[in-house]
């Protein structure tokens, strides 16, 4: 299950081959998204289904043991909450709760086709703000949030996060370059390997691939919008994440 800013969407994953099994659910994310309106919108992708086993979810925010600690783009009232133990309960299931951009790193490293299974790898999602997923070896180092990097005098998501193209109408060429200076300084900090970009706008990556001069080799997210789904699958199988 995935909790996103328009959309909470969820499919029963086949972890043999990272695959969904049967088509994925989305209902319209309530607004306000107060964690008992988004509980709500779960239980209607788990009964649509007709899932009783392990379900694993993402939020917009860090979380630590099933508690969520941040909320930038979602409501504030999830900060401080345990979210694991809420939804264990209400839905009755044994429930893993991780940050999205920790899914679609996992999920992407796992099944995307990289040859990102060694080394160090970031991937970033370009959305509403920009996720971190920071991956060494194949072992996630869980909560990363460089889009909360102070970068160009503001937070690095308020510089080039996926939504200035998409809601703001940005030129995706000026966009690209803000990625491109991003992407220079994670080069400096990181060193990654390879570099995943995801979020939306990364079906356009043909489009900026040439503008991104970095050391690092850019890739564009080959699950698109079902990383997080999948990489939620992978966390409530193994709980060893959060
Ligand atoms: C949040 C991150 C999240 C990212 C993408 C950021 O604003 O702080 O936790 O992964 O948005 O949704």
């Amino acid at each position: 299950m995935d909790i996103g800013g328009s959309g909470i969407k969820g499919a029963p994953v086949d972890l043999s081959t990272g695959e969904l099994t049967s088509g994925r659910h989305r209902v319209a994310t309530p607004k306000p998204a107060t964690p008992d309106a988004a509980i709500d919108a779960v239980r209607m992708v788990v009964d649509h289904h007709g899932w009783d086993r392990p379900l694993g979810v993402t939020v917009p925010g860090v979380v630590i043991g099933g508690v969520v600690l941040t909320a930038a783009n979602i409501d504030s009232a999830w900060i401080g909450l345990d979210a694991k133990s809420l939804m264990t309960d209400r839905l009755e299931l044994p429930v893993t709760v991780l940050n999205d951009a920790d899914a679609a790193g996992i999920a992407e490293v796992r099944f995307g086709d990289h040859d990102a299974s060694h080394g160090v790898v970031l991937l970033l999602t370009f959305g509403t703000g920009i996720g971190s997923a920071l991956i060494n070896n194949g072992v996630l180092v869980p909560n990363t949030e460089f889009g909360h990097l102070e970068f160009k005098g503001g937070m690095a998501e308020e510089y080039a996060a996926g939504r200035l193209v998409k809601r703001d109408n940005m030129e995706i060429g000026w966009w690209a370059e803000r990625v491109n200076h991003f992407l220079q300084h994670m080069d400096l900090i990181l060193s990654p390997r390879i570099v995943i970009v995801g979020g939306g706008v990364s079906k356009r990556f043909e489009e900026f691939r040439d503008q991104l001069n970095t050391r690092a080799i850019v890739v564009p997210a080959r699950l698109r919008n079902n990383a997080g789904i999948v990489g939620a699958a992978m966390a409530a199988a193994t709980e060893e994440l959060t």
